[in-house]
């Protein structure tokens, strides 16, 4: 499909990761303008264009960091119309069960995944109500709708509060023409699932338990979150688009 896209600069934070740099690139592709955002270094393969792009490198837990974050967004392209948040952070080992998991890391992971996403919609959201409204879409996870017998209970919990936070922001604003959408991704692989990398009898072995037979690419989960920014889901907004390979329809 050819998106049609209203808006012409998006914010999107997590940048340097997996799902966030692929989705940076279509959107520059789609000449969109993009500032992207990340604690990580600035990736070597950003496009030349159509769109312009800059790189912040930056905490994003931080209000400080995130307030400056959308001053250089509007230095560079005076405007704000789409927040794309797929920053987040999985520690395995260190994410358990509620009984056992120091409340530091409990804390640090709220921080992160959820706590990060009020800083960025304080900063950003006023700024896309100027500008006429646009789209939000925010990266959650299957893992918020279920338990695991091997739990990751903060990222579990942090997750499943974003789908809530968003239905809100998404009655919230749906008057002044701002939409906002989740993605619940299956396992897909990208840096956070690194221990698959070279291990493709392993990524045979999840993807032959998956009903659409492979894990998921970042391609996958681009093009899901270009589709519900475009104009083509004007009227979608405060809904869960689940992109897992049909994992969460099995019984
Ligand atoms: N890969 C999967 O299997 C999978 C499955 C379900 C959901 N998800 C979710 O999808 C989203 C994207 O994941 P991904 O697979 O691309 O992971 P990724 O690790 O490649 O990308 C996440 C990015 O967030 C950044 N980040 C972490 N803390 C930050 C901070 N304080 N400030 C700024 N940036 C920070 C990281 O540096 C990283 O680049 C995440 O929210 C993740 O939880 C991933």
């Amino acid at each position: 499909m050819n998106l049609k896209f209203s808006g012409h600069t998006a914010l999107v934070a997590g940048a340097g990761g997996g799902m966030g740099l692929q989705i940076a690139r279509d959107l520059l592709c789609k000449g969109i303008h993009v500032c992207m955002a990340d604690i990580k270094p600035q990736p070597e393969n950003i496009p030349n264009g159509p769109g312009k792009s800059v790189y912040v490198q930056t905490d994003l837990a931080c209000k400080t960091q995130t307030d400056e974050l959308v001053s250089v967004a509007l230095a560079e392209f005076g405007r704000i119309d789409y927040l794309v948040n797929t920053l987040g952070v999985l520690w395995f080992g260190k994410d358990k069960s509620v009984v056992d998991i120091d409340l530091e890391v409990w804390d640090e992971v709220m921080n992160i995944n959820l706590r990060s996403i009020v800083l960025l919609a304080k900063a950003a959201v006023p700024e896309i109500l100027k500008c006429g409204g646009g789209a939000m879409v925010h990266f959650s996870s299957i893992d918020a709708l279920s338990g695991d017998p091997v739990p990751q209970d903060a990222y579990g919990a942090s997750k499943a509060a974003l789908i809530r936070l968003s239905k809100s922001m998404a009655i919230q604003f749906a008057k002044n023409n701002l939409r906002s959408n989740v993605i619940l991704p299956g396992p897909t692989l990208t840096p956070m699932q690194q221990r698959w990398q070279d291990r493709p009898d392993v990524q045979s072995e999840i993807g032959a338990t998956i009903p659409l037979g492979r894990l998921g690419s970042t391609q996958d989960m681009s093009d899901a979150c270009l589709f519900l920014l475009s104009d083509h889901a004007s009227w979608i907004t405060g809904t869960e688009l689940v992109v897992d390979g049909g994992i969460t329809a099995l019984p």
